[in-house]
């Protein structure tokens, strides 16, 4: 086919593909003509251990298959290494899909530093190592895609997992400023919450969902957003099952109090439904800082006469 996502002559590293989700998008962009560096540490899904059998086992199944891959067994903690085997056995690096996590679900009142410090190393600053060594190699040839790993846990929360949805949207906020900052470099980066039965999820998703929710129905998304064609960054997505949705924010038109008058917590309450009203038409999408900051902006001008008494039309819907 003429119009086929094919990866020839690009190099992919893909973080924790030595199972789950990793797996599948490392199968897929090596079967597209990737070559693929497969990291994975092979521990436990709580952190533990090592163990490098994980990524040697899928680098045999890309190679048996015909395609070109290559294992790394580091921490994403050290991403320099992980970018160096990609420029060690393939002399460059193209897409960079940061995958790899662990999961130390606790209820927050039992929940100990190790838990926290541990989650945040692996997820946040594992996904921020690995850019870090790959970044000047994106700018030099002024082409990159990255796609890093979120959760609905980060953008929804979760009972149980506060260490965990802190760094998931950690890694959120981490993307958008590095679509920003990558643009003009042709550095494209999104981010996915995916869902898919794999050893994560095995311990709280039924069997019958863990066989439905197939990696390999995240997969083509990473393909889509590690090619070339792909235009789209800085953007959010949830994927599973074979349904790909965006995600994106929402804000109410909100109530602009007068800007010269001190705002009492009693005007806040009086006004409370309207602050929170989604529905009432004036609804926005901010998609940028700039966009956010238009809010208050536009309430700058919203003077009342020093001697007015205040009264209650003072209150100017801050409407678009
Ligand atoms: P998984 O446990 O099957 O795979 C994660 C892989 O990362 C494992 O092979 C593990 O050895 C590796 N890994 C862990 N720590 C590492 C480190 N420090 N350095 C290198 N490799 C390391 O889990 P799954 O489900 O495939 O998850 C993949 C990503 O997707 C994770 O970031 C996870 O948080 C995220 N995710 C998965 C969901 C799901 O439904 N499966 C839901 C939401 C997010």
């Amino acid at each position: 086919k003429g119009d086929a996502l094919r990866f020839d002559g690009q190099v992919a590293i893909v973080t924790g593909a030595g199972g789950g989700l990793g797996k599948a998008y490392a199968l897929l962009l090596a079967s597209l003509g990737a070559s693929v560096v497969v990291n994975d540490l092979g521990g436990s899904h709580s952190g533990q251990g090592s163990d490098a059998r994980a990524a040697d086992q899928v680098v045999a199944e890309i190679q048996k298959a015909g395609g070109k891959a290559v294992a790394n067994y580091d921490s994403v903690e050290e991403g320099d290494k992980v970018v160096e085997t990609a420029l060690k056995a393939f002399g460059r690096v193209d897409i960079l899909v940061n995958n790899a996590g662990i999961l130390r679900d606790k209820s927050f009142a039992r929940m100990t530093d190790a838990d926290w410090d541990l989650v945040h190393k692996v997820h946040l600053r594992g996904t921020y190592k690995v850019v870090q060594a790959a970044w000047p190699h994106f700018v030099k040839q002024k082409y990159g895609r990255i796609i890093n790993t979120a959760s609905a846990v980060g953008l929804y929360g979760n009972f149980g997992q506060a260490n965990y949805s802190a760094a998931k949207l950690g890694i959120v906020g981490f993307t958008k400023t590095l679509a920003l900052e990558g643009q003009r470099k042709n550095i494209l980066c999104n981010v996915i919450a995916p869902n898919a039965g794999t050893r994560m999820t095995a311990t709280v998703m039924p069997p019958e969902m863990v066989e439905a929710f197939k990696p390999e129905y995240v997969a083509p998304l990473i393909a889509y957003l590690g090619h070339s064609s792909n235009e789209e960054t800085g953007s959010i997505f949830e994927v599973g099952s074979g349904w790909v949705a965006k995600v994106r924010w929402q804000r109410t038109g909100g109530v602009g109090f007068p800007a010269n008058r001190a705002l009492t917590p009693e005007q806040v309450a009086k006004e409370w439904a309207r602050i929170t009203d989604f529905e009432d038409g004036r609804a926005t999408n901010p998609a940028s800082t700039q966009d956010s900051f238009s809010g208050f902006m536009d309430n700058f001008s919203n003077v009342v006469e020093e001697k007015e008494e205040p009264a209650s039309d003072d209150v100017v819907a801050n409407a678009k």
